[in-house]
């Protein structure tokens, strides 16, 4: 009776995360995965993936309202927008108090610009914008939540196209960049948390059929997502800062 009391006054305490965090006190060890952008794409497959493996899933959406298939996951939907600190504060507030064993860093934009002389680089300071000081906003807004989880992992999902060692073609301006942004953001990350247990790593989920990456990608949406998180289950404290592949390999900076 004193135990059920407890667990009451926790849920009540703790808000809206109240679902969850009941969850863990009443001794479900299942972990808590936070993804961003789930409602379409890689992300919404993050969101089924780790949902049918048992995991807790909060998933945020721009527009939760029309996060439909995100909802039939069964996750937990929080709204975000990225690039917007109010939201990305929203967010902090909401979840405050509910430990996160893992964040992937997934809402991306990419923009097919052409030649250089051509780009409009405002159209590179948007995609900057949600690519790379989107995920920082999130990450710092979560570090709490990251801090009182197991796990403590973080994912950003990062691309083959911003491996400065494998790039011959260039074009894509601002979408190269901003992953290769993203990646030193990891390995800064990843060096300075070191010491408190973090796994930090950029992951290359390979070129996958979405809205991004179009239907004449070599790879289901299915196929890349269980790949990405066979990686991401056999990660420990020695992989922190290391840039990974879908397929188990390292990618080169
Ligand atoms: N597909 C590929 O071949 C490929 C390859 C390498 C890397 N990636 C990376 O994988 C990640 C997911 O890509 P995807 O293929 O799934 O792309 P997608 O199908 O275009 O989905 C992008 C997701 O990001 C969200 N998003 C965009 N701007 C946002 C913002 N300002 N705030 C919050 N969420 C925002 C979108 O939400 P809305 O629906 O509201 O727009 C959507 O949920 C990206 O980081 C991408 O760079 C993809």
């Amino acid at each position: 009776m004193k135990r059920f009391l407890v667990i009451v006054l926790l849920a009540v305490a703790a808000g809206p995360g109240a679902d969850i965090a009941l969850a863990s006190e009443a001794g479900d060890t299942s972990p808590v995965v936070l993804i961003t952008g789930a409602n379409r794409g890689l992300g919404l497959e993050l969101a089924r993936q780790y949902g049918e493996a048992g995991w807790h899933v909060i998933g945020t959406a721009r527009k939760p309202d029309a996060a439909a298939d995100l909802k039939e996951t069964g996750a937990r939907i929080v709204q975000l927008d990225v690039t917007d600190a109010d939201s990305v504060a929203s967010m902090a507030t909401e979840l405050d108090g509910q430990p996160i064993d893992l964040l992937i860093n997934n809402a991306g934009v990419l923009d097919r610009n052409g030649a250089f002389p051509e780009v409009d680089i405002d159209t590179v300071e948007w995609i900057l914008d949600v690519n790379v000081l989107g995920p920082m906003r999130v990450t710092q807004a979560l570090l709490p939540n990251l801090s009182a989880g197991d796990r403590k992992t973080i994912v950003g999902i990062s691309s083959g196209l911003g491996s400065l060692a494998q790039n011959e073609s260039g074009g894509l301006y601002g979408y190269r960049e901003s992953k290769v942004a993203l990646n030193m953001f990891t390995r800064s990350l990843a060096n300075e948390l070191r010491d408190d247990g973090f796994i930090v790593v950029a992951m290359n989920p390979g070129w996958v059929q979405t809205d991004m990456g179009g239907e004449n990608a070599a790879l289901t949406p299915e196929q890349s997502i269980s790949g990405v998180r066979s990686v991401i289950d056999s990660l420990t404290t020695e992989d922190t800062g290391t840039f990974r592949i879908h397929n188990g390999g390292t990618n080169p900076w």
